[in-house]
């Protein structure tokens, strides 16, 4: 039977603009930076690409211009109705699937890639162990896994917990054992993110016959306290170079996120 699923609705997801307009200004400034430099050139274009959890949809676009067709998994209704309106150009060239991804059929080498954005960090490692090798099986031979991640860098708690008020989102890191103890109670309504660490993540990964092409780390600088200061500045640096610089001065903990590319073994 088909799991109900809710992504918890936090205040940075309000506000979602539909129109086809708004679909790169979905993205933040910096990640759509590295989707866009680092990412897509390493992008074979091809047939058929898997999206596992797709959201709101706001890769669809991007995704259309490389590939013929998408499987675009979303187990959240509310989020897949988003996209589909969204996307509704592109009619026949999205099979939507609101299932979670452990559960959806799709047959074995369907895929040329599978791109899985900001979704691992919400899952538990027991799924995220189940993901992989499904998206191993989904993948043909020479085609390429994107995945996008909360990075873990040394010294961080295990995860961050996002909850909001009437005014404000608030942001908590939380050690392994405090979450078993509040889980079910207090993380009804927040966003739970489980950090990655890079390199492990990357073994796991190549244990399902991946080969490692790329890791990009990167900050979200813009959307934090060096936003303020970047925008006092008399001529604002373009977003390459904030984060070089941020990158810089901060070494591993001003990089949150991580995106690694992975080529599927012949
Ligand atoms: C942070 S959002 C990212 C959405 C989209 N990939 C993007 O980058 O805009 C995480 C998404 O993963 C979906 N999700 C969570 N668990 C999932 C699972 N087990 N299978 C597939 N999707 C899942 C959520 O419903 C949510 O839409």
């Amino acid at each position: 039977m088909k799991t109900q699923y809710e992504y918890p609705f936090y205040k940075s997801e309000r506000g979602i603009d539909k129109s086809d307009k708004a679909i790169e200004s979905e993205w933040n400034e910096l990640e759509w930076f590295v989707m866009k430099s680092k990412i897509l050139p390493q992008i074979k274009p091809g047939g058929c690409v898997v999206e596992v959890g797709g959201g709101h949809g706001r890769c669809g676009h991007t995704l259309l211009a490389s590939f013929q067709r998408i499987i675009f998994i979303e187990p959240d209704q509310r989020r897949i109705n988003v996209a589909k309106n969204k996307l509704s150009n592109y009619g026949g060239r999205i099979e939507y699937r609101s299932e979670l991804a452990q559960e959806v059929n799709i047959p074995a080498r369907t895929a040329d890639a599978v791109f899985c954005i900001h979704v691992l960090q919400h899952v538990s490692r027991n799924v995220e162990n189940t993901l992989l090798a499904r998206m191993s099986d989904w993948v043909k031979p020479g085609g390429q896994l994107v995945l996008f991640v909360t990075k873990k860098n040394p010294g961080d708690y295990d995860y961050n917990i996002a909850w909001e008020t009437e005014t404000e989102t608030h942001f908590s890191a939380i050690p392994e054992e405090v979450l078993s103890k509040i889980e079910g109670v207090f993380l009804k309504d927040t966003l739970l993110v489980r950090k990655v660490e890079v390199g492990k993540l990357i073994d796991r990964v190549e244990k399902q016959g991946f080969k490692h092409i790329l890791s990009h780390a990167y900050t979200f600088a813009p959307k934090n306290i060096l936003e303020k200061l970047w925008s006092r500045l008399l001529f604002p640096l373009p977003i390459s170079i904030q984060h070089k610089v941020t990158s810089k001065l901060f070494g591993e903990h001003s990089q949150l996120d991580v995106a690694l590319v992975f080529e599927k073994k012949l």
